[in-house]
């Protein structure tokens, strides 16, 4: 069992903020079924800065909020499924934004879709023993592979990053992580690996969702993995003082919630605010709370969440309750 510390939170919005109106301009949609369907009223979209840029500020600024210097970090892990590159990782060009360029580092990009940062900070929970600092990011400029012709999903998505650093320490991690091999319900194709003259105006990049597929596949698997972690933990909701749940829709939130017996309070919800940005949402929710006061670095949280692939999971990590802000 990884024991684990979280040192320090960062978040970085992207420079535009989209309204539901905005939208309306654009395709055959109404700021009120936005706000019924999803309960998203505004997403950020960068026009200016690409995946490891964004993902760089939110890093810079958790390394900071952990009283530490870039060159303290050991491992950068980067959930992204939209990274600046094919290849380097993402991971290496943040290393290189922080000029960290003369120590032994371990720098790597997790796909995990919108499991993300979840994945990755299970991954980083693993390597505690080997890495001193690991730095556990969520960056993602989904608006690379959005079709804004298509009001099934440009509505829903947004840009942005956050970013945690870890350290072993003192707060057990409790897991479950699981994938289901899925291609059907949620793909992007993006560039394909063969040259094809014939499709060459192939937009098979843009984001393909079976939106009530995967509604009813993210209720299902949320409470199966909040349950799997209560259950390794021997907790019960009534000890958790948070639950980070991936934000892709507020009414599968509020299902999750319903069908658990537990009040929405637990859950905590930024999508109106962010929109779903995949592997960044996590991140960006886990530091938004923080900083907004919801939860301190010593809270007892679950994180849940799920994406293509099919990925899905949930993380406990222990806390206890005589931290948490009232
Ligand atoms: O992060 C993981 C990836 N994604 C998700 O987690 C998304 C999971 N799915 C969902 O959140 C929901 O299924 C959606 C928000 C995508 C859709 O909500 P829904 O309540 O499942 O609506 P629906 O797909 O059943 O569509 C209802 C109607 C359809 O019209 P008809 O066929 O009934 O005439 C859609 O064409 O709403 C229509 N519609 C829209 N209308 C206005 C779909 N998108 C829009 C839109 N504006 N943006």
């Amino acid at each position: 069992m990884s024991k684990i510390d979280i040192l320090g939170f960062g978040l970085q919005k992207a420079n535009k903020k989209i309204s539901n109106f905005d939208l309306e301009k654009k395709v055959d949609t109404s700021d009120e079924w936005i706000v019924q369907r999803t309960g998203i009223q505004t997403r950020y979209i960068s026009e200016d800065k690409n995946t490891s840029e964004l993902g760089y500020l939110a890093a810079k600024q958790a390394i900071a909020d952990a009283a530490l210097q870039p060159h303290d970090i050991d491992a950068i892990i980067v959930a992204t499924m939209t990274g600046d590159y094919i290849t380097p990782s993402t991971a290496c060009m943040i290393q290189k934004k922080l000029g960290i360029n003369d120590k032994q580092i371990f720098a790597f990009d997790l796909n995990a879709a919108c499991s993300g940062f979840m994945y990755a900070l299970f991954v980083a929970s693993e390597l505690v023993d080997k890495f001193d600092h690991i730095l556990v990011i969520g960056s993602e400029i989904i608006s690379k592979i959005i079709d804004f012709n298509d009001r099934n999903t440009c509505v829903l998505f947004g840009d942005g990053a956050g970013a945690v650093v870890i350290s072993k320490g003192k707060h057990e991690v409790y897991s479950y992580v699981n994938s289901e091999g899925n291609d059907d319900v949620l793909i992007s194709h993006g560039l394909g690996l063969t040259t094809d003259y014939e499709h060459v105006n192939d937009q098979s990049h843009y984001l393909y969702m079976a939106g009530n597929d995967v509604f009813r596949f993210a209720i299902k698997v949320m409470q199966q993995a909040i349950e799997k972690v209560l259950e390794e933990s021997g907790y019960t909701m009534d000890d958790i003082d948070m639950i980070i749940p991936h934000q892709a829709n507020y009414r599968i939130i509020s299902h999750v919630a319903k069908k658990m017996k537990t009040d929405m309070s637990k859950f905590f919800v930024d999508v109106n605010e962010f929109g779903n940005t995949s592997a960044a949402s996590v991140a960006i929710a886990y530091s938004d709370a923080y900083q907004k006061g919801v939860i301190t670095k010593d809270s007892r949280v679950i994180f849940v969440g799920f994406g293509a692939g099919l990925t899905y999971g949930a993380l406990l990590v222990d806390g206890g309750k005589e931290n948490v802000v009232e």
